[in-house]
């Protein structure tokens, strides 16, 4: 395995870090078992991973509890463990209407609920799920740095943001003089290249950590464009989306180079997330242990930049994901943000 740091945070890091949104109790169709998980878990940590990734919403908190049990079979100290707080979803949500929002008094809700599911006194990265138009940023930041100074998080980062947004955060911080945003873990694969245009060149200048999320593109990109409907996310994938804007000849042309080179599909499309110099760690998710062993051999590949310029020939401009949460006319309005 290889490490690097995560952003200015300091931390040392995988350069595979292990996502954790599929784990589940009761698996009624996507989603992998309690077994398994821990199977998984098990295997990444032998295999040299030290970074994981859930969220208080995944799988209604049952993801946070699966990995923290995994976890505490192994060094706790050695595992540098994020979750997440969402701005309109909540495990509380729909009975409790500040189980959602980004304020002081469901940050901290949330966190201590995070906590206690995950058996730790601590997490080592904190991030906000998405933006919150209901709440200023200032609100949140303090009291983020309210649980960094007791201890209970070690640094915060931010997903699926506009890079407006994420600036105006890093700049409130500062205003404010506590510790910003150290990551951004943004939706980014070869089918799925607009975060290219303003935010990673944004991270790059400012030494943000970046952890993009669905590297596979949900799985599209790990298996050929006739076998995507293999993949059932319970989400009613059509995978139209990941279709656009070449990237069906993207598919093509991943299938093609992996069979040259006698790669997966999977480990092609990591390498070339890996090849990116403002990549820290792709967050990957897996629902087998061969996917996992896949994604820690493609740390070893290196692409030369003729298959890294075929690969990204065919991409066009497309459609933003629309994962943004929009400013709401009334004050409380649960919403799936989410994909
Ligand atoms: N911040 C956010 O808003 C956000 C959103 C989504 C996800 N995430 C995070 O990112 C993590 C990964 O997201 P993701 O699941 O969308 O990522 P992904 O890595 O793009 O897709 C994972 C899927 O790809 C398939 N796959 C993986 N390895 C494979 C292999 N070697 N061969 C064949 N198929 C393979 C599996 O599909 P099958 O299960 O169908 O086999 C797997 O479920 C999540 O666990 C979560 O931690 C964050």
């Amino acid at each position: 395995m290889e490490y690097t740091r995560l952003g200015r945070t300091g931390l040392t890091v995988s350069r595979i870090c292990l996502g954790c949104m599929s784990f589940k109790e009761d698996p009624d169709g996507w989603g992998v078992d309690r077994e398994t998980s821990t199977a998984i878990v098990d295997r990444a940590i032998d295999l040299g991973i030290n970074f994981f990734d859930t969220a208080n919403i995944y799988t209604a908190g049952e993801s946070e509890s699966i990995l923290g049990d995994a976890l505490a079979d192994h060094d706790r100290d050695a595992a540098v463990v994020a979750t997440k707080v969402h701005p309109t979803l909540g495990p509380t949500a729909e009975s409790n209407p500040n189980g959602a929002g980004l304020t002081r008094k469901t940050i901290e809700q949330e966190l201590a609920a995070s906590l206690d599911r995950l058996g730790m006194e601590s997490v080592d990265l904190y991030q906000l799920h998405r933006w919150d138009p209901e709440t200023p940023i200032e609100v949140t930041l303090r009291a983020l740095a309210a649980a960094m100074d007791r201890g209970e998080v070690h640094a915060i980062g931010a997903t699926s943001m506009r890079t407006g947004e994420f600036a105006d955060g890093l700049h409130a911080a500062e205003r404010l003089g506590i510790d910003g945003f150290a990551t951004m873990q943004n939706r980014y694969n070869l089918v799925y290249r607009e975060e290219e245009r303003d935010m990673l060149p944004y991270c790059a200048r400012h030494d943000v950590g970046v952890i993009p999320y669905s590297p596979l593109a949900g799985g599209y990109l790990a298996r050929p464009d006739e076998e995507a409907s293999a993949t059932d996310r319970g989400e009613g994938s059509d995978w139209s989306h990941e279709r656009s804007g070449g990237g069906e000849t993207v598919n093509a042309r991943v299938a093609e180079l992996a069979e040259e080179e006698d790669l997966t599909m999977a480990q092609l499309s990591l390498a070339w997330m890996l090849s990116k110099d403002v990549i820290t760690a792709p967050i990957v998710g897996v629902s087998s242990i061969e996917h996992l062993e896949d994604a820690v051999e493609a740390v070893e590949v290196k692409l030369n930049s003729s298959d890294i310029a075929y690969l990204e020939e065919p991409y066009e401009a497309k459609a933003v994901k629309p994962v943004f949460v929009e400013p709401s006319p009334g004050p409380y309005r649960p919403a799936s943000a989410e994909r």
